[in-house]
Parts: structure tokens; sequence; C-alpha cells
């Protein structure tokens, strides 16, 4: 059956300053967390770092020819804190700018609409040092930043986002210590997260005081949790998980308040919260980004299979490399949850499938196990469309395959295959199969 997507549908790919740009020390860039990060040993697989990357600092003119042969309408990429104020705050270092001036502007030649996250993650070491997100001055002072870009470059970029997945930052980054800043139980990650919403909403002020029209947005990482029974401890446990990585964040967004059962269940004692913080976060955002890869099935973890009733569904019978789920429904169940809060506009600003590429053998890449689950996205992606959710666009999680935080080079995720040895690009089968669906806008 064939469906078609509305006039006008945006198709994209996304990408992140660290994971592909390199160039790391070029042009007044200062150090990140992820170069910190890559430095301490066992952190990053294999030591991998993205001192190189996808060398995108000086190969961005063939990159935005790969995305014109693939026909995209919209590219979302992200700035570099570092690069554009070294020191974190204080002055603006014009040359980390015009790079991303260049680069929308060759995308606008290109027929390309830019897409603009302001923080994927690389926060510049020396706010790490006076704390990070840990403390409120790191909300002002993306706040200064996101003025600094919006004054340069706001007279060509309409879509904004202002983070990218907070929930990843506060909660591998200093619960787990899977990613930079590598702090493990520092019982700091429903702070850092207050901070970042913080800085989100202080930068989107910013945004709309500077030229007008901007659409200003988030991108979430937003999952559900299904219980693993119908037993009421599996229901209650994935309930309590499912509020704590969605509601904590789209509750303040569109509705200005913390959930009190979740604030109550984590013993969170809010008070780095502000009297006004909330009214900042809470003028709704213009878009909502969606960055979609799984549903996790929850179970109570004092119970045991035997005290359960039969599993509500069978358990997902497909994993991608990352040991992540194959769940599409999931994807329909988010868009149905953000239409409850009345989003404005949903752009699927992330999602797409790491798997081994093994059929590559120096000129094509067979990667059907993609293709499908990309396939199998989009079929939901339609149907919220046919029902009335406000869906104005979609990502592929990713142009290139790149620096994958700490799995290093290790996971590809890429519509494009890098060779890391010599910068190689070869499209995989996916990418042709996407440039179809987005000429003839239908799946
Ligand atoms: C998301 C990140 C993105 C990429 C994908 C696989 O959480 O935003 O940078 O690593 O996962």
């Amino acid at each position: 059956m064939t469906r078609r997507f509305p006039d006008g549908f945006l198709w994209g790919a996304a990408t992140a300053s660290y994971q592909i740009e390199g160039a790391v020390a070029e042009d007044g860039r200062s150090e990140s967390v992820w170069d910190r990060f890559c430095r301490i040993p066992g952190r990053v697989l294999n030591g991998d770092t993205g001192e190189v990357a996808c060398d995108h600092y000086h190969r961005w003119r063939d990159d935005i020819r790969i995305m014109e042969d693939l026909g995209l309408s919209a590219y979302r990429f992200s700035v570099a804190w570092p690069r554009v104020v070294p020191q974190g705050r204080g002055p603006v270092n014009q040359a980390g700018l015009d790079f991303y001036d260049r680069l929308v502007d060759g995308l606008l030649e290109a027929g390309i609409e830019p897409f603009l996250t302001l923080f994927h993650w690389d926060l510049p070491q020396c706010l790490e040092d006076q704390g990070g997100w840990r403390v409120r001055e790191t909300a002002h002072a993306f706040a200064d930043y996101a003025a600094a870009v919006e004054s340069r470059l706001g007279d060509r970029v309409r879509h904004w986002l202002t983070l990218n997945e907070p929930w990843v930052v506060a909660h591998l980054g200093h619960r787990t210590g899977q990613h930079a800043p590598g702090l493990v139980g520092s019982g700091a990650e429903l702070d850092v997260t207050h901070h970042q919403l913080l800085g989100h909403g202080l930068a989107s002020q910013a945004l709309r005081a500077g030229h007008a029209g901007h659409e200003v947005g988030i991108a979430l990482n937003l999952e559900p949790r299904i219980p693993r029974s119908d037993h009421p401890l599996d229901r209650d446990a994935a309930a309590l998980e499912d509020g704590l990585m969605n509601r904590w964040f789209l509750d303040p967004l569109f509705v200005g308040r913390y959930p009190d059962d979740l604030v109550a269940a984590a013993g969170w004692p809010a008070s780095v919260v502000a009297a006004r913080d909330l009214e900042i976060i809470g003028r709704p955002p213009d878009s909502i980004g969606l960055n979609y890869y799984r549903t996790e099935v929850v179970g109570h973890p004092g119970l045991r299979d035997c005290d359960r009733p039969p599993p509500l569904r069978n358990p997902p019978a497909e994993a991608t490399e990352m040991g992540w789920p194959v769940t599409p429904e999931g994807l329909g169940a988010m868009f149905r949850m953000l239409h409850g809060y009345n989003a404005r506009a949903i752009y699927v600003t992330e999602n797409g499938a790491a798997y081994p590429d093994t059929a590559w053998d120096g000129d094509r890449v067979e990667d059907e196990d993609r293709r499908s689950y990309l396939e199998r996205h989009l079929v939901e992606a339609a149907r919220a469309i046919d029902d009335g959710v406000p869906l104005r666009g979609y990502f592929a999680w990713t142009l290139l395959d790149n620096f994958e935080w700490g799995f290093g080079y290790s996971r590809r995720f890429g519509l494009v295959h890098v060779d890391h040895a010599n910068q190689r690009r070869t499209p995989k089968a996916s990418a042709y199969w996407y440039r179809d669906v987005i000429a003839r806008n239908a799946i």
C-alpha cells in the first residue's frame, strides 16, 4: 500500500558537531567535555575520539553535494559551543561562526532548509570546570551563546532547536557515567535536567528577541516504557519509568510544572528551582523534535517471572547492533503522547539504526535491515499524519557513519558509509531507497 506524505513535508538527515566535524583545534575552537572524556582510558571503545571524525569541517561542500543527490529538503546539524564562545561565556569567536555561516549559505544555495541545534552535548570544558550543567550560571551562559549564534545566522536560519536530549546529558553524563562528563552516581541528574531546561527557556527568549519568524523548539529522546506483565507491580514500575523519561520533560515545557508524583517518587528537593524558572521554561515550544529509537519493557525488580501473569505482548523479536529493540509502534505512541500535550509542530529529529553493514564490498553497501527499520517507522509517521498529528518533517539519523559517542566508530548509523581510513563516502542501499521515498513523497 502506498502512503503519501503531505506537500511540503520536510525530508532530512541529522548530524551533530562532535560526531562529524573533527578539526577540534582549528580556528580558535576550545576543548569540549567530549575531547576530555575521550582521553580517559577505557571510556570510549577502542580509544576512539572525535579529533578527525568525518572531517566534515573541511569536507562540508562534498557532504552538501551528497544531501543534494539524495534530494534532502532539510538538514539538521548542531553548532559547537566551543567554536563560537571558546571561553564558554564572554567573547564571541567570529572565525568559529564563519564555518556555520558558510555551511548555512551552502545549504540554502542547494535548496536545503537548515535546522540548527545549539547544543548537542559538546559543552566547553572550561564551563564544566566551573560546575557545568550542575550550576545555574551555565543556563545563562547558554542563552548568551544562543544570542551570539542568532545574531550571525538568524537572518537565514528559521528552525532552531535549543538542546538535544537533555535526559542523556543528565543521566548518562551524571549518573551512569557512560557519557561526558562521566560522573557516576553524582546525584545531580535532576539538577542538571533543570538547568538544561532553564537554559532552553532562556535561550528561547534570546532567539525570539532576534530576527522575526523563528520556530524555536527542543529535541527530546522520548520512549515508551511498557510493563512486562499486567501485574500491578510491573504496571507501577513501568508508569514510574515512563514518567521519568517523558513527563519529566514534557510537563514543565508544556504545562509549566514538574509532575508532583514524580518529584515525590524521585525524592528531589527541587531547591534549585527558583521562583520564575517554570514560567521561563513553560512557554510552550513552537516545535518539538522527537528523537525516537526504541521502546523498553520494564518489570518490577522484586517480581520473579513465576509470580507474573503471562506477558502483555511478545517481546520484540529483533534488535539493532546497539541491542536496541526494533519497536516502530512506539513511535506512534509517542506521537499520540505529544498530540495530547497539544504540540504545535512535531518533527522526527532523529530515527535510525546501527547495523554491521557486513555486505560492504568497496562499492555497494547492502543494508536491508536499516532500510526496513526506516520504512516501518515511516509507516507510523504516515499513519500519525492521517490521524491529525501535526508532523511536519522527518530526519533520518544519520547522514554519515560517524563517532557514536562511547561506542566510537564501531557503530554505523549512516545512510552513507564512511571509510574512516580515507574518508571515502559511499551511499548505502538505504540511501538510494530514501532518495526514492523523497522523490515520490510516499512510501
Ligand atoms: C541519540 C543521539 C545521537 C546519536 C543517536 C544514535 O541519542 O542524539 O547523537 O548518537 O542517539
